[in-house]
C-alpha cells in the first residue's frame, strides 16, 4: 500500500477540501494518536506551500510538550500563554499571526518563521494540544487557510 497524496487544487477551498479528505482516510480506524500525529504532519507539511514548521504540541498535564512534526528541531516544552502556541492553549482561540517577530513572548525555534497558524485541539471541552503551522512567508495564513485548518484540527481533536 502505498500514501502518494498528489493534492493540487487551483484554489485553496477545494485545497482544502481535498486535504481534509485525505486527511480522513489517513486517520479513520486508527487509535493510535502518535501515528495520527505523525502522518498528520507530513501530509499537510507536502500539501500546503510555502510552510517551514509543521507539528503538534500537546497538552501534558498543563504544559504544552512536543509532539510528531515536520521541519526543524523545535523547542520540547511550551508552557500555557507563553509564545502563540501557549496563547492558543490558554485561550482555545485559533492563533493566526501576520508577523510572529511582533508577538509578545513569540518563541523562534526557527528564524525561517515569520508568519505562524496556530488552533487549540479540544475534545468533549478538553484540550488536548495544538496543531502549529509556520510560514517563512509575512501573512501566509488568511481567513480561507484559518477555516480550513480548523477543519483538519476538528478530524484530528477525534483521533487523539
Ligand atoms: N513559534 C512558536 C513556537 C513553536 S515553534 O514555532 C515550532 C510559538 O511562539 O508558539
Amino acid at each position: 500500500m502505498t500514501y502518494d497524496f498528489k493534492i493540487a487544487a487551483a484554489d485553496k477551498a477545494t485545497l482544502y477540501r481535498d486535504l481534509a479528505s485525505a486527511l480522513k482516510g489517513l486517520v479513520t480506524g486508527e487509535p493510535d494518536a502518535v501515528a495520527n500525529m505523525a502522518n498528520a504532519a507530513a501530509l499537510i507539511y507536502e500539501t500546503l506551500d510555502d510552510v517551514n514548521w509543521v507539528g503538534f504540541y500537546r497538552n501534558v498535564g498543563g504544559e504544552l510538550v512536543l509532539g510528531p512534526f515536520q521541519g526543524r528541531a523545535a523547542c520540547i516544552r511550551i508552557q500555557f500563554g507563553e509564545g502563540v502556541c501557549g496563547a492558543a492553549a490558554q485561550t482555545r482561540q485559533v492563533q493566526r499571526i501576520k508577523d510572529v517577530h511582533a508577538f509578545p513572548g513569540h518563541i523562534a525555534c526557527d528564524s525561517a518563521s515569520n508568519s505562524e497558524i496556530v488552533v487549540p485541539l479540544i475534545r468533549d471541552g478538553e484540550l488536548l494540544g495544538v496543531l502549529d503551522i509556520d510560514s517563512p512567508k509575512h501573512a501566509r495564513f488568511t481567513e480561507e487557510d484559518e477555516a480550513g485548518v480548523v477543519r483538519l484540527s476538528e478530524i484530528l481533536s477525534g483521533v487523539l
